[in-house]
């Protein structure tokens, strides 16, 4: 079976398209023919050697990204597993989800209501799980409170848009002008072009900020937050920096790092499911071109998300 590996950190053309054996396959556990694979910045980032990812993987090259995965149940271990060959599921795995084929534990992984594409499921998990996670249990966002989501336009802000507006917040999205359209069909209340300095200074204070960028843009937009608001910066490698600025003005700062949770893919696939959310797919490449997906990702211009086809 193909699967995209690296052996080495550093730039996308270390992805390598391999011909590996069909892993073996434990009791509680189940092979999966994938549809699509999410590609996200922290595949990139693990990919050139930066971050948490990184530093988990340095002594166990090769590896293969990819940590959501939407894809057919082939074949299950010899223990009860609540999957049967030709069922459809999704979920984060723990890397490898650049593969034709992967095996994973029947547990981490969700059944796909029929009214879900694989493609939309693909994009799912991880930006969803975290944008739930950033508003919700690390944010606290509450209805009626107004919120600031950066990158609004990318795999986690468009999903978190749609979500807090859900809860019943007032919704106030950063993005470029040419995504401006894209992110009021959302649901954004007040979208505002980030490279417009005067007008970002102008937004209201808020009381929970959503920091999708991190870093020098993290740090200016907590003067948008008001002085008992909270902010939950999402970028792991610039959390400290944010953390740190926040408390200097006062203001509760945490940062975060999703953690898998069966009960919010259930409630999210429902709501995909059911109309009420919607996962923008901007690309799909083959797996072939897996280092294409890359460069697109590290443009840190994605609208919605990019996906790998199995
Ligand atoms: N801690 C965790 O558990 C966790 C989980 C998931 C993601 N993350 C991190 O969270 C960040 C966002 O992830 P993602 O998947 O949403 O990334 P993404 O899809 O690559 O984000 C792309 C979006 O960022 C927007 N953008 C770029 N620069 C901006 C700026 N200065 N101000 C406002 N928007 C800007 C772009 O909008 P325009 O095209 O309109 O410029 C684009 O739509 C990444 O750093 C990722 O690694 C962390």
């Amino acid at each position: 079976m193909k699967q995209l590996v690296i052996t080495a950190f550093g730039g996308p053309e270390k992805l390598q398209l391999t011909e590996a054996d069909h892993p073996p396959l434990a009791s509680k556990q189940m092979r999966l023919k994938m549809h699509y694979a999410g590609v996200n910045p922290v595949d990139a980032k693990t990919r050139a050697g930066l971050g948490w990812g990184a530093e988990a993987i340095k002594d166990s090259l090769p590896w293969s990204p990819g940590f959501e995965v939407a894809g057919e149940v082939l074949e299950v271990g010899s223990e009860v597993c609540r999957f049967m060959p030709g069922d459809r599921v999704f979920g984060l795995v723990r890397g490898g989800a650049y593969s034709e084929e992967l095996v994973v534990n029947c547990d981490e992984m969700m059944p796909l209501p029929d009214e879900v594409s694989y493609e939309m499921a693909g994009g799912l998990a991880l930006a969803g799980t975290t944008a739930w996670q950033g508003l919700m249990v690390h944010g606290g966002l509450q209805q009626g409170e107004r919120v600031l989501i950066s990158a609004a336009a990318g795999g986690v802000g468009h999903l978190a848009v749609q979500l807090a507006k859900a809860e019943g917040a007032t919704v106030v999205a950063l993005t470029s002008t040419a995504n401006q359209d894209f992110v009021t069909g959302l649901g954004a209340d007040e979208v505002v072009d980030y490279h417009d300095h005067a007008a970002v200074a102008s937004i209201a204070p808020v009381d929970l900020f959503l920091d999708l960028v991190g870093g020098t843009s993290g740090e200016t937009l907590l003067s948008q937050v008001k002085p008992n608001g909270r902010v939950v910066t999402v970028p792991t490698i610039t959390a400290d920096q944010v953390i740190a600025a926040a408390q200097k003005k006062g203001i509760r700062a945490t940062g975060m790092l999703k953690e898998n949770d069966n009960e919010q893919l259930a409630m999210l696939a429902d709501a995909v499911a059911e109309g009420r959310l919607t996962v923008e797919v901007s690309q799909v490449f083959e797996l072939a071109d897996g280092a294409d997906a890359h460069r697109q990702i590290e443009t840190g211009h994605t609208r919605g998300k990019v996906l790998l086809r199995g």
